[in-house]
């Protein structure tokens, strides 16, 4: 297939030499089943290339998957990548065929590679040896027959350097590796790219479609472009909603790219620290209150499970009634209503009224705390939107500046599904 039908036929826009170039390894690498690494900055379009890659293989009826290895929690990937056995740990309550099984013939595309636990890679690295792996509980060895594509926007070397990618896996995965550049080394798409995207969000709004002043071309060729494609996407989506006037001079373009004064030339470290101190003291307050308060829930939530499984002692109920009091603040106001005792045991009956009233008002609590929650979720929802803005989508320093490890990140995009 020519460069030319790939691209109209996965939708890349670009013509520079080195995007066709990495487009040509895919292509020549597609029919074998050698594993392919892809590698580049964030945002330059890596995902399309397994799509790609997996398109134009004989296995092109087989199954495709794509597992996002930063997305799942490090206590469950090796169960989803492999499967387990019924029993095998608490909660596996039916036997689990993981993707590598499900997968058979077929490709997976493995993408943030960097982010899997070392003990998992030591189990890619088998499967990708002999083809063999096992299901987690399991010491029966199975068969499968899947081709790998791995991704990722790490430094593979460094994280090689600091323990925390091994090095056997790093030259299994890397046989044949594809590098997708950055933006600015494209400069010859940047235009096209904008006119691409503002075009297809005008029609998608229903807006008149934008036109760039020469000047305004300048600056969009002359940026840096960190966040890559997907901050250029970012950009036009957002003049097309927002400016009405539809024709773009500088003065709009740096509204949207704040830091566009500075051009193409290698960023300033003082520059650098300027971008992460952006974050305002009001966010780091706003933060630092949603945690506690979404501690506070759960510590209430905890001690009323206690409660429900009696494990709160009577005692320490009547030796701390102000502790009890300012938990239940409601609790009061329903001392004095008609309770029907049993008259058999009525110490014990007190016990299990005030126990009752306990969780009773609990629930009522925590109805608003839903409701507290509920809001809670938008403003950190707001907050990751604005700090993956701020850091034009580069998700390992928004997560730095959010004081979150970069897992929780995207369990985070995925939870709140936020498109950056
Ligand atoms: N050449 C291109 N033509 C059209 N759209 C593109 C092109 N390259 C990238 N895009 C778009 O840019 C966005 C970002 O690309 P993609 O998701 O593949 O980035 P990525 O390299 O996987 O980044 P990350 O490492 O952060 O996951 C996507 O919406 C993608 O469709
Ligand atoms: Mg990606």
């Amino acid at each position: 297939m020519e460069i030319q039908s790939i691209k109209q036929r996965f939708g890349i826009i670009g013509h520079s030499p080195v995007l066709d170039r990495a487009l040509d390894v895919a292509r020549q690498v597609s029919p074998t089943d050698i594993s392919v690494l892809i590698t580049g900055e964030s945002g330059v379009g890596k995902e399309v290339f397994p799509k790609i890659i997996h398109q134009l293989s004989a296995r092109k009826h087989g199954p495709f998957i794509a597992v996002n290895c930063g997305a799942i929690p490090e206590g469950t990937i090796d169960s989803e990548l492999f499967g387990h056995e019924k029993g095998s740990f608490t909660g596996a309550h039916e036997a689990r065929r993981g993707y590598f099984e499900v997968v058979n013939n077929g490709t997976i595309f493995l993408d943030e590679v960097a982010e899997l636990p070392l003990l998992t890679q030591v189990r890619l690295l088998r499967v990708l040896e002999s083809g063999e792996f096992m299901k987690v509980g399991s010491s029966k060895a199975l068969k499968t027959n899947v081709r790998v594509v791995a991704a990722t926007n790490v430094n593979l070397q460094e994280a090689i350097q600091s323990g925390k990618f091994r090095e056997d896996l790093f030259y299994r995965l890397n046989t044949v590796p594809i590098y997708v550049p950055p933006l600015r080394e494209r400069q010859e798409d940047i235009i096209m790219l904008f006119k691409k995207f503002s075009s297809d969000f005008a029609e998608k709004y229903r807006m008149p479609p934008l036109q760039l002043t020469p000047e305004a071309e300048r600056i969009l060729l002359n940026y840096r472009w960190p966040g890559n494609i997907r901050q250029l996407k970012n950009m036009a989506e957002q003049i097309s909603v927002i400016e009405n006037n539809r024709i773009i001079s500088p003065e709009i373009i740096h509204k949207y790219l704040p830091h566009a004064a500075e051009s193409n030339l290698p960023v300033l470290v003082s520059d650098l620290k300027k971008n992460e101190n952006a974050i305002s003291e009001r966010d780091l307050l706003y933060k630092v209150l949603f945690d506690m308060k979404k501690d506070i829930a759960d510590l209430k939530k905890i001690i009323a499970e206690l409660d429900r499984s009696g494990l709160v002692s009577g005692d320490f109920q009547q030796e701390n009634p102000q502790l009890i009091k300012s938990l239940y603040k409601n609790m009061e106001d329903h001392q004095n209503e008609d309770i029907v005792r049993n008259p058999i045991d009525e110490k014990s009956q007190n016990r299990q009224d005030d126990l009752h009233q306990i969780i009773e008002n609990y629930e009522e609590e925590t109805s608003s705390i839903g409701e507290e929650n509920l809001s809670i979720q938008h403003k950190e929802r707001d907050l990751i939107v604005k700090a993956l803005q701020r850091h034009n989508g580069r998700r390992k320093r928004a997560a730095q500046e959010l004081g979150i490890s970069e897992r929780t990140l995207y369990r985070k995009i995925k939870e709140y599904d936020i498109r950056y």
